[in-house]
Order: structure tokens, then sequence, then C-alpha cells
């Protein structure tokens, strides 16, 4: 079996199953696919084997590969679960058999199951024998194991949004061919506006121009489908011609977003970010533009951090209405978000890479709606497990503001405080005011008696009381109307006016001596040094945790795709409700 038999496009079978699996592959073949390739793990291969047989094409016209799973690399099982794959499959041997996955660690050595595959050639079950999943370093030790010239392919994840160019690099030097596999990051990159605009000039669709790009760059390639009109123009993609320009094109797209990174993935070998995609501002009031731009080289003490999604804030579209520090033109808005970091600058520890992280930037700074964004290692809080991106990048602007608000005052436990303008940083400061023994009254018109509940609220105040006695008043409705509620403070009280400063104090000096304060994340962006990041974020980090296990309680956001973040914040704007655009 020589390579130029193996088709370059296959069809991919993972997560099909049973009779859908059976359908799509009896489809796939009519339309004239003659390379199929399933895996033990997706649980089909009997599925597979029928529609194979039942396909009517003859076993020499067909390509086929299994792959082994990571409980039977063992010298015990190997073998066995190779003719049990024979037998699902109705054949008598593949074409091609892979190692699903490196042994993850403490697994078996290398050698040993390699040896087994190398064995399982022997024996006539398989044609070829190849890896999936394989870094550097482990292909590396394979072609050391393996006699010379068997290893056949590498199959690793390959799209416009994860070129891995230096596997691809290193396989082409050691003559290893590359299958590309997840070629439409699952329908991610189909809708990139990039590849949209070279489909429109070939009157072709999104999915055939990124076949076709990995084609050009001589690798197999195996999407999967269930529709069989879908099948047919991924074929249809075979005579589609790109030219150099629009490869490269596709080329700059990539930006090491990964879509199968299991818990006992390898340590990848990650590509430098040279440009990323990144929303920028076109003037006030105006939409967002969405385009290419530089990855600026790191300075010391910064990271570069992959977003996997980005909060949307009133802020953000407040700014981008009103334009009050004059942005430049390609400005990248946004202060939260929450991503993986994938590259660290001088001075910052490398075991940080890979870790996840939630963040509130500057917003003078390049920010977070973009597929990277850079920040100061110091700045970001690790996500803790069980805490989804979405939810963590929806949390730092309301919960730091609520945790600055919170820290103002006094401890008083039994104090009776006030809390008007229920958004998401008061319905947080509710929770942590009544965790810490304060009696929290709500004023609000739209609050209902089983979210009071939730939050800990005593009371509900459907309009303002003629009366207060209260130590604290912390207004989100703006500082006119925090003004008018300062009367109900009592002597040596505190009001903390979220949404800005109330410029002249209610009463003479020396009677009440109410003191005000004023919260701005901001301040600290501008003004903060080492030491008050370092315990903001290790309390931000705290309430994280309290929010991963239900101490503190949010609300889901509504989530939009990272092409449509203009309409996310004209969501956050007109239903005044949180939005997170998911990257
Ligand atoms: N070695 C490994 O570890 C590994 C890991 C992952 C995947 N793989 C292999 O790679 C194969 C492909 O990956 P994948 O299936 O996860 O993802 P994919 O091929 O990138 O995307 C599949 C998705 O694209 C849609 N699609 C297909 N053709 C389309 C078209 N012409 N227009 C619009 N949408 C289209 C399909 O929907 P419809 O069904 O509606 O068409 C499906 O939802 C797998 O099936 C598997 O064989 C290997």
């Amino acid at each position: 079996m020589s390579q130029s038999i193996m088709p370059k496009l296959g069809f991919g079978t993972f997560r099909l199953q049973d009779e859908v699996a059976y359908q799509s592959v009896l489809t796939a073949i009519e339309e004239g696919f003659r390379h199929i390739d399933t895996a033990q793990i997706y649980g089909n291969e009997e599925a597979v084997g029928r529609a194979i047989k039942d396909s009517g094409v003859a076993r020499g016209e067909l390509f086929i590969t299994t792959k082994v799973w990571n409980d039977k690399l063992n010298k015990t099982d190997f073998i066995n679960s190779v003719k049990e794959s024979l037998t699902k499959l109705q054949l008598d041997h593949v074409d091609l058999l892979l190692i699903h996955w490196p042994s993850p660690a403490n697994g078996e050595s290398m050698h040993e199951y390699l040896t087994e595959l190398q064995s399982a050639k022997e024996l006539g079950l398989t044609k070829e024998i190849g890896v999936s999943n394989f870094t550097i370093a482990q292909m590396e030790e394979a072609l050391s194991i393996l006699p010379k010239g068997a290893l056949f392919t590498n199959q690793v994840e390959v799209h416009p949004y994860l070129t891995n160019q230096k596997v691809r690099d290193f396989c082409a030097q050691n003559d290893i061919l590359v299958t590309g596999y997840m070629p439409f990051a699952v329908g991610k990159v189909l809708k990139d506006p990039t590849i949209k605009a070279i489909a429109d000039k070939h009157q072709v669709s999104t999915a055939e121009v990124v076949i076709a790009w990995e084609l050009a760059h001589d690798m197999v390639t195996i999407p999967s489908s269930t529709k069989r009109e879908n099948m047919a123009t991924n074929l249809k993609a075979l005579s589609l011609s790109l030219s150099q320009d629009e490869i490269n094109q596709i080329d700059a797209l990539s930006c090491g977003d990964r879509q199968a990174n299991p818990d006992f993935a390898p340590d990848w070998d990650h590509d430098e970010v040279k440009t990323t995609h990144a929303w920028q501002f076109q003037g006030a009031d105006k939409a967002l533009a969405l385009g290419l731009k530089a990855v600026p080289a790191l300075k010391a003490g910064q990271i570069l951090v992959r977003n996997l999604a980005v909060g949307i804030n009133p802020v953000d579209w407040k700014f981008i209405q009103a334009d009050p520090i004059n942005w430049t033109d390609t400005h990248t808005p946004g202060v939260d978000g929450a991503g993986v970091i994938e590259k660290v600058g001088d001075g910052v520890d490398s075991k940080l890479i890979g870790k996840t992280v939630a963040y509130h930037h500057s917003l003078s700074e390049n920010g977070s709606f973009a597929k990277h964004t850079v920040l100061y290692a110091e700045r970001v809080m690790q996500v803790p497990k069980g805490l989804a991106a979405n939810v963590a990048a929806a949390l730092p602007c309301p919960l730091l503001t609520a945790w600055q608000a919170f820290s103002k005052i006094p401890l008083r436990k039994d104090e009776k405080v006030l809390v008007t303008g229920m958004g998401a940083v008061n319905k947080l400061l509710t929770q942590m005011l009544n965790h810490s023994g304060f009696e929290v009254h709500a004023l609000s018109k739209s609050l209902t008696t089983e979210q009071a509940v939730k939050l800990g609220v005593k009371l509900v105040l459907r309009d303002a009381p003629s009366e207060g006695g209260y130590f604290a008043l912390f207004d989100a409705n703006g500082p006119e109307e925090a003004k008018k509620l300062v009367p109900l403070l009592q002597a040596n009280g505190h009001v903390i006016s979220i949404l800005g400063r109330i410029e002249t104090p209610v009463d003479e000096p020396f009677t009440r001596t109410i003191s005000y304060h004023e919260i701005a994340l901001g301040a600290l962006h501008d003004y903060g040094d080492t030491q008050q990041w370092q315990r903001l974020v290790s309390d931000g980090e705290k309430l994280l945790n309290d929010i991963a296990s239900g101490t503190l309680n949010v609300e889901e956001p509504t989530d939009f795709e990272f092409n449509n973040l203009n309409d996310a914040l004209e969501f956050s704007k007109v239903q005044k409700q949180k939005a997170v655009v998911v990257v």
C-alpha cells in the first residue's frame, strides 16, 4: 500500500452513532468518499462496518482507518482489541491503524505500544501504521522505535484557526504524512469573514475553501457530515484551486484555537501567534469592525491570553457611544475576559502557560474584544475548576466592583444597609453584605421575592422610605439618585456611589459627618501598585471560588458568537442583561 492510494479527502465519523453513523457512512460512500476514518472510542465500528458492506463497493477501492484507544495500549489487550475492531468492521484488515493518543502520563511505554502496533502490521491486521495527536518530541521518539519509513501519518487537529505549523514542518522534514482532523473546527471556521470573502469570489461554499486549503498544503483531511448535500459539497472541494495569496490569507487566521484538548492531552507544540482577530473602534457611536491585528511583542511582566469568552459590560457600550478618552480608530475595546495563557514575557513563570484566567483590563489599553489580549500577569485571576469560561468572563468587572464597594465600609455586624440599583454589581454585593452579617434592605421596583430570598435581602422597598437610620447606602443608579437618599443615613454613615462621584456633600460641615465613597476599577489600573493588585487578585480568586462552590450565586449570561459581538453590545444596552461573547 503506498501513500498515493490513500484518498486525500476522507470521511470522519466522530460523534456519529448507530443508525446515524450507518446512514452517514453509506451516503458518504454513495456520494464518492472512499476513505473512512473511525476509532474504537467512537463506538461506531459496527455501524461503519455494516455501511461498508451494504455499500457494495469493492474492499480494494476503500481505505479504512481505525485507532486503538488509550486503555488498549498495553501488551495484553492491544492485538486483541484490533481483532475485535476488525470483527465489528467485518474486515480482515484495515488500511491504516493509529495510536489514537500518546499514552497518558504514567501509562504504557511508547516502546511497548509501538512494538504492538508494528506487530499488528506484521500479522496483516493493517497495511499501514501511524499515530495521532503526537507532539514533535513524541514523533522523534516514535521514529527511533519504529523501522525506517514505517510511520505513515500523524493525525492531528488542523484548521484555519489552528494551523499546527511546527508539527507540520517536522512531518514534512521526516516524510510523515499529515492528516488534518476537525478541518471546520466543528463548524466554527465556516463563518469566518475572510474565508467567506474567498468563497464568494470563487462562488463556492466556505466548506469547500477550507478543504481546498488543507489539500493545497499537501494534507489529508477528514471532515464529517450527516447530510448528503454537505458531503457532496465537500467532495467538490477536490476541484477548487486557491491562489497563493488566498492560501496565505487563510494561514494568517491561525490563532491557536484548539478544539480537541482532553485532560490527558500531551504538552502541545504551540505555534507563535503573530496576528489575531480583533474588534476595532471606528469612531464614536459607530459599530465596531472585525479585522486582523498584529500581536505585539510581550514586555517584561506581560502575558498573552487566548480568550475563551469575553464579558460585555455597560461601560463598554457607553465608551463606544461617547468615546470619552479619544480612542484611535484601531483601538480594541473590552474590559472583561477569560482565557488561556498562551505565552509569557520576561520575568513571568512559564508554568503559567496553559492556565485559565479571568481578568479586568484597563479602558485605555487594547482590550478583550479580540481572540488574544496582552495583559499583566500580576493582574489576572486564576479560574477555579468547575467555573465555565463564559461565566468567569462575565464576572471581573461586577465582581471586583462589588468587592471594592463592600471593602469601603467597616464590618459592623447587624447594621442596616440599603442597596439600590439591583444589577450584576449589587446582586453580588448584597450577598457579600448578607454573608458578613449586615441586614440588607433593597430599594427596587423589579426585584422579585424569590430573587430577594436567594440574595439574602431582608426587606424589599418599592419606594424610598421617609426615614432610615441606615449605616451605609450602596447605590448603582447614579450619583444624583444616591444624593437624594443620603438623608436616610445615620450620623457617621457611608454613601458608596458605584456609578460616579457625588460632587457636593449634602450636609453642612460638622453636622452628620457622612463619608462619601466613589468606586472605579480604573483607579487601580492607572494608580495602583503591585501590592494593591496582589491583594485585589487574591480577594478576586477567593470570590471566584465562592462562585464555583455556589456560596455566591450568579445568573447565567446570554451567550453570543464572536462574529456577533456588535449584537451582544446592543443586547446589553437594550435588555440591560449580562451578555458574553464566546470566542
Ligand atoms: N484523532 C483524533 O483525536 C480526532 C479528534 C477529533 C476528530 N477526529 C476525526 O476528524 C473528523 C472530523 O472532525 P469533526 O467531525 O469533529 O469536525 P469537523 O469535520 O471539523 O466538523 C463537522 C461539522 O461540520 C459540519 N459540516 C460538514 N460539512 C459541512 C458543509 N459542507 N457545510 C456546513 N457544515 C458542514 C457537520 O454538520 P452536518 O452533519 O450538519 O453536515 C458537522 O457539524 C472526525 O469525524 C474524526 O474522524 C480525530
